[in-house]
């Protein structure tokens, strides 16, 4: 049911080595062609020659044995991988994984792989329950790694808890299952469209208005649909952040910039997400020279933009339309006026004036409410987390996932 898969695994230090060697032979026995990396402390437990009689291959401890000049090994080996496992995973491997390290034969060789990788931890109760293994486990989930969560009973250390590597034969069981399913991702084949940051109303060649958007919340949800699968254009105004890998970014600068692009994607998207601050007004007159103070008061006088989502509402056709909120007050009642007005499916509503939500801060505190009226409140996460949370409840949504309910 394996047969002829190349499946790389990565034995870190913990008591459960002992069964890492059962899941090697039942690899083998299920037709995979297994190697094994083990870390130094994986050495502690149980000997290389144990993995190397049951793999039928030599075990990578040490990533400057270099055996075959022609290649290198953490490469050559990251290349083979059409799967990578790491079981067991400890505390502090999975930790390295989360920061992105690489110090030794394992951790480079993960860095190094484009393969799939799944780990299954394994460690004391209260170790995997500690919030800096659940923030690194929640960091390797984003970034697209897959779990094999430890089972629960009788652990080692003398603690009855979650903890224990799952058995060789469930893993086996993940694995196979994982090389049946359809590879797809849950936004996959999707185009997905977000606007964000802020925009510039420039009333000279040196002045303009703007707001306090950082464009934070925007980023995070076009960073979470592309690790979704989803094929993401992110429309920004003017911010100072970093663009996220793999998405298609088109940089404008005033309200009406954002109108003409976000029309020029409307068309092809399946989901578009507005979590721009629009400016409502902009200067009637932006002087093509600097302004000269004057004596006394000085009055402009500006004119509205164009909403840009309601102008979004009225073509709507198959896209799913989300809109934002941030309100001071009366949230859930302004936030459903907007859902009504601009014809929108769904909105992330917020008072911008609660501790830990709002503009240049990275939690927010939000409630997703759909247009038949349905309120998910959440409670105070990380944008990133909330990009997450917004995405999944947007996918139910999308027309196919309708017919499918
Ligand atoms: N929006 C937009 N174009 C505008 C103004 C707002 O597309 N000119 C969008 C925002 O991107 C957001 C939603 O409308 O998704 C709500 O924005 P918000 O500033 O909360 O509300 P307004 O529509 O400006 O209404 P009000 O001023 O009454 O709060």
């Amino acid at each position: 049911m394996l047969q002829s898969k190349n499946i790389l695994l990565g034995v870190s230090g913990g008591i459960a080595v002992y069964k890492a060697a059962a899941l090697t032979s039942k690899l083998v026995q299920a037709g995979a062609n297994v190697r094994v990396i083990m870390t130094e402390s994986a050495r502690e437990f149980v000997s290389p020659l144990t993995f190397q009689a049951l793999s039928r291959h030599e075990v990578y401890v040490d990533t400057f044995k270099e055996n075959n000049p022609k290649v290198i090994a953490h490469i050559d080996v990251a290349d083979w991988a059409d799967l990578i496992l790491v079981a067991p995973a400890t505390a502090h491997t999975i930790g390295k994984m989360a920061a992105g390290l690489a110090d030794d034969m394992l951790t480079t060789t993960l860095l190094a792989s484009t393969a799939p990788v799944w780990i299954a931890p394994a460690m004391n109760v209260h170790m995997y329950d500690h919030p800096a293994v659940k923030r690194n486990i929640r960091t390797l989930y984003e970034d697209g790694y897959r779990f094999i969560e430890p089972s629960e009973g009788y652990l080692a250390c003398g603690y009855i808890g979650k903890g224990r590597l799952e058995e060789p034969e469930k893993i086996v069981e993940h694995i196979r299952a994982f090389f049946e399913e359809p590879k797809s991702l849950p936004l996959s084949g999707k185009k997905v469209v977000v606007t964000a940051g802020p925009t510039r109303e420039v009333i000279d060649p040196v002045r303009f208005f703007t707001n306090r958007s950082s464009g934070k919340m925007g980023y995070a949800i076009a960073e979470a649909a592309q690790q979704m699968g989803a094929d993401v254009t992110l429309i920004s105004g003017p911010v100072s952040l970093t663009e996220p890998n793999h998405v298609h970014v088109v940089h404008v600068e005033s309200a009406e910039d954002m109108y003409q692009a976000a029309l020029a994607e409307y068309e092809e998207a399946d989901l578009f997400i507005k979590s721009a601050a629009v400016a409502d007004y902009t200067p009637v007159t932006s002087y093509p020279h600097k302004m000269k103070k004057q004596d006394g008061a000085l009055e402009i006088e500006f004119t509205r933009t164009k909403d840009i989502l309601k102008e979004l509402g009225k073509r709507k056709e198959h896209q799913v339309l989300v809109g934002f909120a941030a309100e001071t007050q009366d949230v859930e009642y302004y936030a459903k006026k907007k859902i009504e007005s601009k014809h929108l499916d769904m909105i992330v509503a917020n008072n911008v004036t609660k501790e830990g939500a709002g503009f240049a801060t990275d939690t927010n505190v939000a409630a997703i409410i759909k247009a038949d009226g349905t309120t998910k409140e959440l409670p105070m996460m990380s944008k990133k987390d909330l990009a997450f949370e917004i995405l999944k409840e947007a996918k139910q949504l999308l027309p196919k996932e309708r017919d499918r309910a």
